[in-house]
Order: structure tokens, then sequence, then C-alpha cells
């Protein structure tokens, strides 16, 4: 298999703290990676690498580990910018919007959503993002949401089925609840890794503790993994009954009490923090800090969607993670990439070690810090070695 040499890298961030300083981003400068399209082959210094069938020279650039887009809502269509631009002006988001969107997906033809998808794919991937986690949840109904799902599937490995989004107008709450956990679980878990709910207390929309623990349950039961879409409304159950499930991830998690702090450092769940939802919605940011300083292992993702978040830009996310959030540049890269593997419950991805996938991202920046240093700057240049999942 045909290998190539990345060298003359300023700054590569390995994300393994054996290379380099030992800090968690395991950085070496002059440095140099050989990878063929399977897998990363040779980690080091620059002067040190061995010969490869073709070489690429990074010089000057940074390179990092692709980023790792953890939560997206990629499957919808239809537009929603009148709603934005109503926020703007001063309306609140409760998550009603979902129902148009919903209209635009049902009434979509495959053709239709296929074209939008890749687009959108082609769009992340653009920009240094290399795997993708995509939800269904704009169909509702048990064919939509198969149609998302089988989708998804040739885009990523990492599908999830949130068919637990909202409540559909018009339906009855226990009745859909039943249909979801259900027939539509069972037309859906074949194509699907991830069951994900949107839990909220008391929303007309989404669905509340006992509602979401019986959605959650029954696509464990039926091999899912689980995460959850939690506190992102008002402080509630998510977090805790995140945990208490042992979700690989519980996002949003805007509103935190204290007691949601300490679940989460004492669980295997990753708190996925979604900046560009409070970007979009003019809402307060999570507390990051308050999440890190208790050990709380932190993603950041873009939840790329036309409601609350239509970003497909991780460089734009870190950006805010360090300035609306107070993340250092180190953290916010590293819960976009290392973070976003641990959410997925992946070592193969989010760094850059010999035997992992070669994922790399090459910056038109001698540094990291540049990410956030330069907000909205394309900085990220995918380097194609293979292909991605
Ligand atoms: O992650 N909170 C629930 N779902 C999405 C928003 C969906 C929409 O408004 O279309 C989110 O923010
Ligand atoms: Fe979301």
């Amino acid at each position: 298999m045909a290998t190539t040499l990345i060298t003359d890298i300023a700054e590569l961030v390995t994300n393994d703290p054996a290379q380099g300083d030992g800090s968690p981003l395991g950085v070496v400068h002059d440095a140099a990676v050989v990878a063929d399209d399977t897998a990363v082959r040779w980690v080091g210094r620059a002067a040190d690498a061995p010969a490869a069938d073709r070489v690429v020279h990074a010089t000057g650039r940074a390179v990092i580990p692709g980023f790792v887009d953890a939560h997206t809502h990629l499957l919808f269509a239809g537009d929603r910018s009148a709603e934005f631009a109503a926020r703007m002006a001063g309306d609140a988001y409760d998550g009603g919007g979902i129902a148009s969107t919903v209209t635009a997906t049902r009434a979509a033809s495959e053709d239709d959503l296929r074209t939008l998808l890749a687009r959108r794919v082609y769009e992340l991937r653009s920009q240094g993002t290399t795997t993708i986690e995509i939800k269904s949840g704009y169909g509702l109904d048990v064919v939509t949401e198969r149609r998302l799902l089988e989708l998804a599937g040739t885009a990523t490995e990492e599908t999830t089925f949130l068919g637990g989004h909202v409540v559909p107008p018009g339906v009855d709450r226990d009745d859909y609840v039943r249909l979801v956990a259900g027939e539509m679980l069972v037309a859906c878990a074949p194509f699907a890794r991830w069951i994900d709910v949107f839990c909220e207390p008391a929303s007309a929309h989404a669905f509340d503790g006992d509602e979401s623990r019986t959605i959650l349950q029954a696509g464990a039961a039926a091999g899912l993994e689980v995460r959850v879409h939690g506190n992102q409304l008002a402080a509630g159950p998510g977090v805790q009954l995140a945990v208490e499930l042992d979700a690989a991830s519980v996002d949003h998690c805007t509103y935190l009490t204290g007691a949601d702090v300490d679940a989460l450092a004492g669980s295997g769940t990753v708190a996925t923090l979604l900046p560009g939802v409070e970007f979009s919605t003019r809402s307060p940011y999570p507390d990051a800090r308050r999440l890190l300083d208790a050990g709380v292992t932190v993603a950041v993702a873009t939840d790329c969607n036309p409601g609350t978040s239509y970003t497909s830009s991780m460089s734009f996310v870190i950006a805010l993670a360090v300035r609306e959030m107070r993340m250092t540049a180190a953290e916010a890269l590293w819960s976009a990439t290392a973070g976003g593997a641990r959410s997925l419950r992946r070592s193969d991805i989010g760094r850059i070690a010999v035997g992992g996938r070669p994922h790399l991202t090459m910056l038109d920046a001698p540094s990291h810090a540049h990410l956030a240093y330069r907000p909205g700057v394309p900085l990220t240049r995918p380097i194609e070695l293979a292909e991605r999942g």
C-alpha cells in the first residue's frame, strides 16, 4: 500500500501525551507523519523520518487530528432563515420550529435529500472535519425516519436514531412515545449505531425524564448505544438520566446544577458543548470551566442544524469555546478532536498515533492557536489519504 510522508510540520498536535512535551495535546515541533490510506504508520521528528512513496511538505504549517464533529443534524430540507432573523429581533427558541423542517423533509424526494446531504458533508469535510455523526429526527414517522438513517449510513458509521426529537404536532404524546419506542425503533435500529432523545423538563415539544427514559431504554434493549440532548432550554433531568444510563455523551449542557456537574464528574459520560447554539439562539453559554475544573470530559461540536446552529465550522466552534466559554486554545482543540472521539467511544480517531486512522488536517498557520486567534478565516485544509467514516 502506498505511503505518504508529511514532513516539515512546524507544529504537530498528536493528542498523544506520550509524544512531545507530555501535555494532553502531545505537541511535536519540526515533525513528520507517515501514513497510508488505512492507518498512521510513523510519528516523530522530521529529521528521523523514514522514506515513503510520496512526500508532502507542510513547511511552516501546523497539522492536527481531523475534527470529530460528534453532533450534527445534516439530513433536512427547507429553510428557517426567517425564524433566525425573528430570533435576532427578540423571539425566543423553544423547539417549535422543528415542525416546519419536518414538513419540508417529508416532502423532499430521496434524490433531493441525497444531494443536500452530499453538499453538507462536503462542506464539513472541506473545513477539516474527518468524522461526522448524523442524526435522524426530521422525519418523525416510521418511513421517513428509516429513510433518513439509511441515507445517513451512506455518509458515516456514526448514525443516530432521533425519533424522540419532538412530538409531531397533532399527535398524542403517549401514542408517540409508544411509536418511537416500538414500531419506529424496530424499523430504524438496523440503520443506527446510537439512540438519542431531546430531554427537557416541561416542554411542549421535547420529552420529559420519564418519556426519555422509556425511549432510551427501548433503544438500548434493541442494541443501540445511548446519547442525550439534555439541559438545553432549562436545568432538568437530561444530564442525570444520561449518567444513569451510561450514555456516551450528553449534549448541550447549557443549564447545569451542581448535582449535574458532580454526576458527570463521576461518570463515563462526556459533556458535549455546542456553543454555535448559544450564539444562534442568543442564550448564555455553558459553564465549560466548571465542567473542566471538576474533571468532566468535554467535547465540542457544531450541532449543524437549520434551527439552532446552522454552522458547519468546527473552527468557529473552537473560537467560541475559547472566547465565550473561556476554554484555553489547547482545551478547545482537544475537545474538538479527542473529546469528540471519546463522545463516540472511538479510540481510532481524534489523535495522530501509530495504528490509528489517518485523519489529518493541515492549518494554513504555524500553530493551532490560530484557530481561535483568526476567527472566520478558512485556515483548515484536509490532507487526502483515505476514505473517512
Ligand atoms: O440540537 N434541541 C433539539 N434539536 C436541535 C435543534 C433542532 C431544530 O431547531 O431544528 C438542537 O439544538
Ligand atoms: Fe442537536
